[in-house]
């Protein structure tokens, strides 16, 4: 997931989110810019904190369940993961499914190369097709895998980063590049009580902390930023009306700090939002995959329904009712 920097060593888009979102009240930084490399680095770690649930719980979902999702689907589909990264769940589900052709998708080459290759040893005889794209928008599918039937795969409950519109968005997107007749495996974290989604955002050893307050780190090097680190907090709140967890960086103590030469105040209490991640229940989640054309199929969950694997088909478009 890590952002890429331009060859003079600023992304300009970076630049821009940051004065932005500085400026704009409340403020506000998009999460992509939480995973410069060490950002990444981080976020693999927050995976592995006894407090973060939903990576350990969608992956005893893929151990027990890719059979199951294999015999709804059928045979020779080709798998198409998007946002593939490392392709860390990917074996989990390929072992247990038949599939005729894997398909990674990421914005990443590098991350996009390594993980076709690491794969490839693993199943030999699975023909692996990495499309280096922008997975947000349609993507056109390799001609060797135009005829077969398609079965997308999003882990992670990375629907969740995005505000339901995006989400919405994003999903019509992948129909779009799936094309009729294809299926869609998707992680999706539940609605739960805040006592532990809010310690998931907040780990006792302070990773999701550090995750967080990284973006500081990244602004003070790449735009020559002089946000003093202490005068900083990592700050995790259950938005219930809005169903999500907010991560915010957090002011704790009046501050003033200069961002590409430009001048910026805090008072005491304010904050920078970084990051939704949003939570569905099960009628939530059909809903909002509904609206962005696909009906459930199948879904299970962990004993403790903290978290969903749903597998969905795309809907025909009608234009009524
Ligand atoms: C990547 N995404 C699904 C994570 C989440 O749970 O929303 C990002 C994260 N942020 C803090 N901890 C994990």
């Amino acid at each position: 997931m890590a952002d890429t920097e331009t060859d003079a060593g600023v992304d300009p888009a970076f630049r821009q989110a940051v004065l932005d979102g500085l400026e704009m009240r409340p403020r506000a930084i998009g999460a992509r810019w939480l995973y410069d490399f060490k950002g990444s680095e981080i976020f693999e770690a927050i995976t592995d904190v006894p407090e973060y649930y939903p990576t350990r719980t969608e992956r005893g979902l893929l151990e027990a369940y890719s059979g199951e999702v294999g015999e709804a689907m059928g045979p020779g589909r080709a798998v198409i993961e998007f946002g593939s990264g490392s392709s860390a769940k990917t074996p989990l589900l390929l072992s247990r499914i038949d599939a005729g052709a894997y398909v990674p998708i990421d914005i990443s080459g590098d991350f996009l190369r390594e993980s076709a290759e690491t794969l490839g040893k693993q199943f030999p005889d699975l023909p692996i097709h990495p499309v280096e794209a922008d997975f947000t928008h349609r993507v056109p599918l390799p001609d060797a895998v135009k005829p077969m039937a398609k079965l997308g795969f999003f882990p992670g409950s990375t629907i969740g980063n995005m505000v339901p519109p995006s989400a919405v968005d994003f999903l019509r997107a992948m129909k779009q590049t799936l094309g009729e007749g294809a299926m869609l495996l998707i992680g999706m974290d539940r609605i739960k009580d805040p006592a532990i989604l809010v310690p998931a955002y907040d780990d006792a050893a302070g990773v999701t902390a550090d995750f967080n307050l990284n973006l500081i780190d990244r602004i003070n090097r790449e735009l020559d930023g002089t946000m003093p680190r202490d005068a900083f907090a990592h700050k995790a709140v259950w938005n219930d009306p809005l169903a999500r967890i907010e991560m915010h960086i957090e002011a704790v103590r009046d501050v003033d700090f200069t961002v590409a030469g430009k001048s910026f105040h805090m008072d005491k209490g304010e904050t920078i939002h970084t990051e939704n991640s949003h939570k569905y229940g099960p009628r939530d989640a059909r809903i909002l995959l509904r609206a962005g054309g696909w009906t459930m199929v199948k879904e299970w969950t962990d004993e403790d329904s903290k978290f969903a694997l749903i597998l969905c088909e795309a809907q025909p478009e009608r234009t009524a009712p």
